[in-house]
């Protein structure tokens, strides 16, 4: 059942492809993009004027994400919120706020909470959910399921792309619905979608040298991750997946950052996994982090850069290239997590540990 896998979170790192496919499918009927359920009326989806995401550890990565496309696409303000925070704060939320809630098992303490605080307040609640019947797609005012199928590992892999994913037809629905986006737009964004899992596909194909990487690595005692725009809540996805499976100290960064703190634990041989940019399509800040690889190189660390095919200008100055295909730039994390999910597990297991059931974790978080 594992499919001729040791673990089923590497049975799950393959199955991203048919993840995102099928978190697509369904989803976009007669040039509309279509929510699963939907219990508040178009006009009311129509008037929302500020959205909250909340979510907790790797679907708050996701989320992070969703900020980057639902800003872009609807000119509406997002916030991303940890769940366990969002309730303990005030924010100001009313029938026009909309929350969207993004959770794999549907049965989150922090983030059912969360979803109460907002009805409370009048808030709307869309969920993001990849367990039908479970309480927060129940409690919600409209739901897009993720069909991840089953997640075993308790690291979350296949549900974060899904998640990522509907993320961005949850953007595009709104987009859709507050009219920023014309139909032909839309319909051209969820083609660019369409594309993705050959892409993943792909990129699971090439990562045979990301594991030789992973166990010569797999003994250092830190790990940084850099990123930027949306390669940067990747690079806290993967030093979340690099913490909690093979219990190495790892921390992500927005690289602009750096000078601003952080360069200051580079020292000699530290290995730095730098997320880049598309060169074409994010030229002004791929620049900025080739001077930022420059600046860490010097200064001894060792530099793995995750960048896109045929990224010459980067090539010089990463001592581990890992090439992705090009790909729509708020589409890169699609393609950009893979290889830092595969890297983790591996060092896992040259550790010895078992990368389904991470110590001290649980695969749903059902107490506050
Ligand atoms: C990390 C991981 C957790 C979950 C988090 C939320 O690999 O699996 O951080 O993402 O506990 O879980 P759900 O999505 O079920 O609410």
């Amino acid at each position: 059942e594992k499919g001729g896998h040791d673990y089923f979170m590497l049975k799950e790192i393959q199955e991203q492809p048919a993840a995102v496919a099928d978190t697509l499918l369904g989803h976009f009927d007669a040039g509309r993009i279509v929510l699963d359920e939907q219990r508040l009326s178009d006009q009311e989806l129509r008037d929302v004027d500020k959205v909250f995401v909340v979510a907790c550890g790797s679907a708050y990565h996701s989320g992070l994400l969703a900020k980057y496309a639902i800003e872009h696409w609807t000119r509406l303000p997002v916030e991303v919120e940890l769940a366990s925070e969002f309730r303990y704060r005030d924010p100001v939320l009313d029938r026009s706020t909309l929350v969207v809630a993004i959770s794999q098992s549907g049965e989150t303490a922090d983030t059912l909470e969360a979803v109460r605080h907002a009805k409370d307040q009048k808030a709307r609640v869309l969920a993001v959910c990849n367990t039908n019947g479970s309480q927060i797609p129940r409690e919600a005012d409209a739901v897009l399921y993720t069909r991840a199928g089953p997640e075993i590992g308790v690291a979350s892999t296949k549900a974060f792309l899904a998640q990522v994913t509907a993320n961005y037809l949850v953007g595009l629905a709104l987009a859709q619905a507050r009219g920023t986006k014309y139909p032909d737009e839309v319909a051209r964004e969820y083609r660019d979608l369409e594309a993705m899992p050959e892409l993943v596909a792909r990129v699971l194909q090439t990562v045979e040298p990301v594991r030789a990487l992973a166990r010569e690595l797999a003994h250092s005692p830190t790990v940084l991750f850099l990123g930027r725009h949306v390669g940067y809540p990747v690079a806290l996805e993967g030093a979340l997946k690099l913490k909690e499976l093979a219990y190495i100290h790892a921390e992500g960064f927005a690289a602009g950052e750096l000078k601003h703190g952080p360069i200051a634990l580079i020292e000699e041989g530290l290995p730095v996994i730098v997320v880049m940019p598309s060169p074409k399509g994010r030229a002004v800040l791929h620049s900025k982090l080739v001077s930022n690889i420059q600046e860490i190189k010097a200064r001894g660390a060792r530099t793995i850069v995750i960048a896109e095919e045929g990224d010459e200008a980067v090539r010089a100055h990463a001592d581990h290239l890992i090439e992705i295909p090009a790909a729509p730039s708020l589409l890169q994390p699609l393609l950009s997590t893979v290889p830092l999910q595969v890297f983790a597990a591996e060092v896992a297991q040259t550790r010895g540990y078992d990368v389904d059931k991470p110590r001290n974790l649980a695969k749903s978080v059902t107490v506050e």
